[in-house]
């Protein structure tokens, strides 16, 4: 071989040598950026947490520590814990560039704040689900990206791995998924689990004439991914965008549980901005056909619920929601701080609707019974701000339950009307939500107060309103029913951070 051409095939190597010394440092660099900008947020949120008022912060519903939340996040079941993640945006108590907030639990009940697990970058991270692989726990989640051209943004799947379940690096593959099927721009929140040797994840879209549906997706490794089927589409009145999709086998049938954007309110239903609800159907994993056997019903009466997400441990089905809704006033929001998640709840299908029950362990928060027996009406009580409420009443006649705050803030109350057989909760001024309730079993009222929220269980958890309420200085509970009640009060402690 001649000099020239050694010589040229030296000035080759040392010049690829170049490039890749220059994109692993870069890369370093960019990776260290990240670090350090996540060291200066969580000492960032150290500070302001001291800002924060606490008024209105719940004691045992799992908040952000400082700032905005949204949807619950990547809820998942990793050696032995419950990870539990929520859209997060520390700097403002409003909806911001969205980050993944983090916590965990052992028992769905004590909670434990983790550092932050995703930083937008170029991209928001967007709403996901979280998977188990190997010894790793890995995430699975929306970027969203603006972009100059119509329509504005961009929505592709991104993951994120993590040996620790903490801290979690940016798959540098991204994106795993990188359009719709239809290139619609709204593609997002991928649920994501696994059946047999083989990944799947639900995602959340819309046709171009503005129909929600759900997309089906399989993957052997979590990084090629391949289309399978539509699970179900709006059928026109079912809301023109599905977001935060779940989809799952619970007691031989299968629920998809959607986010619609944009159902007609219609009597008593779809009061809220947006809906939570589920279809029930069968569905086989041969032919990756879902066949809707009910149709849409929402899954929680209240006034805030949404977004919600499921995991399956130890043989249960547990929920979690964002409690909170989109374009309603965040009341606490003035306090530094914005939005919290339901209680987990444990779900059964019973009679073709998918009933919410606490979890069990919950009763583990029962710190000394206040109140035992007869609560004769105009009868006044009061309480701290982390009551249960174990409620008896006769439901032929009509049972008036006002709750209000032992130093003024806002009320609620919770009613029956035995002439038209429906369960209200009434926020006073025509902030109404009620729904029709026929008793499976149960006839028990079980109440979950926190310092800024009521969850009523109706009997066997067949009915449930999820609303939040703000009153000042503990809760008052006043019997305005012509009856008498039976009422069993827990003062409950605390069981998240402060
Ligand atoms: C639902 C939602 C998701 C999205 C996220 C953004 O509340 O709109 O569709 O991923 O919130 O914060």
């Amino acid at each position: 071989m001649c000099k020239e051409s050694i010589k040229f095939k030296m000035f080759l190597v040392r010049s690829g040598l170049l490039a890749l010394c220059l994109v692993v440092a870069a890369r370093a660099a960019a990776v260290s950026d990240y670090e350090t900008a996540k060291a200066e947020l969580e000492e960032y949120i150290r500070n302001k947490r001291k800002d924060i008022d606490p008024r209105f912060r719940p004691l045992y519903h799992v908040a952000p520590p400082v700032g905005w939340m949204n949807d619950p996040n990547g809820f998942s079941y990793h050696k032995g814990e419950f990870h539990l993640f929520y859209q997060f945006y520390p700097y403002d108590s409003v909806w911001g560039p969205m980050h993944w907030g983090h916590v965990t639990s052992r028992d769905l009940v004590n909670w434990e704040q983790r550092p932050t697990a995703l930083l937008p970058e170029r991209e928001q991270c967007f709403s996901g689900g979280a998977i188990t692989q190997g010894d790793q726990l890995v995430l699975m989640y929306t970027a969203h990206a603006g972009s100059d051209v119509e329509p504005f943004f961009n929505e592709t799947q991104y993951l994120a791995f993590s040996d620790d379940a903490m801290n979690f690096h940016k798959y540098e593959g991204n994106p795993v998924i990188a359009r719709a099927p239809n290139g619609s721009p709204d593609f997002r929140d991928p649920k994501v689990w696994k059946h047999g040797d083989d990944y799947y994840s639900a995602i959340g879209s819309k046709t171009w004439n503005d129909r929600g549906l759900v997309l089906l997706y399989k993957s052997k490794d979590l990084k090629d991914w391949e289309f399978l089927s539509v699970i179900a589409e709006s059928n026109g009145e079912e809301g023109y965008m599905w977001e935060c999709p779940d989809f799952f086998e619970l007691d031989g049938k299968f629920v998809l549980l959607i986010s619609p954007q944009g159902m007609e309110e219609q009597g008593d239903r779809y009061k809220n901005t947006n809906q939570n609800g589920y279809i029930i159907g069968s569905f086989s994993y041969d032919t990756n056909q879902f066949v809707p056997e009910v149709g849409f019903q929402e899954i929680d009466f209240g006034h805030d619920f949404y977004a919600a997400q499921t995991v399956e441990a130890n043989g249960k089905r547990y929920i979690s929601a964002w409690f909170n809704m989109w374009g309603v006033p965040h009341h606490e929001a003035v306090d530094g701080w914005a939005g919290m998640l339901t209680i987990p709840r444990e779900l059964r299908l019973v009679n073709n609707r998918v009933t919410m029950n606490p979890v069990e362990e919950l009763v583990s928060l029962r710190d000394g019974v206040v109140v035992d027996g007869d609560v004769r009406p105009d009868a006044v009580l009061e309480f701290g701000k982390a009551v249960e409420l174990i409620i008896e009443s006769d439901l032929n006649q009509k049972v008036d339950i006002m709750l209000d705050g032992r130093e003024g803030g806002n009320s609620a109350w919770l009613r029956w009307d035995p002439e038209v057989r429906k369960v209200v909760v009434d926020r006073g001024s025509g902030d109404v939500r009620q729904v029709e309730w026929a008793p499976v079993g149960s006839k028990t009222w079980r109440v979950f107060l926190d310092a800024s929220s009521v969850e009523l269980f109706c009997g066997d958890g067949e009915v449930v309103l999820s609303s939040r309420v703000h009153p000042l200085g503990g809760w008052r509970l006043t019997n305005q029913s012509p009856q008498t009640i039976q009422l069993k009060a827990y003062n409950l402690r605390r069981s998240v951070p402060e």
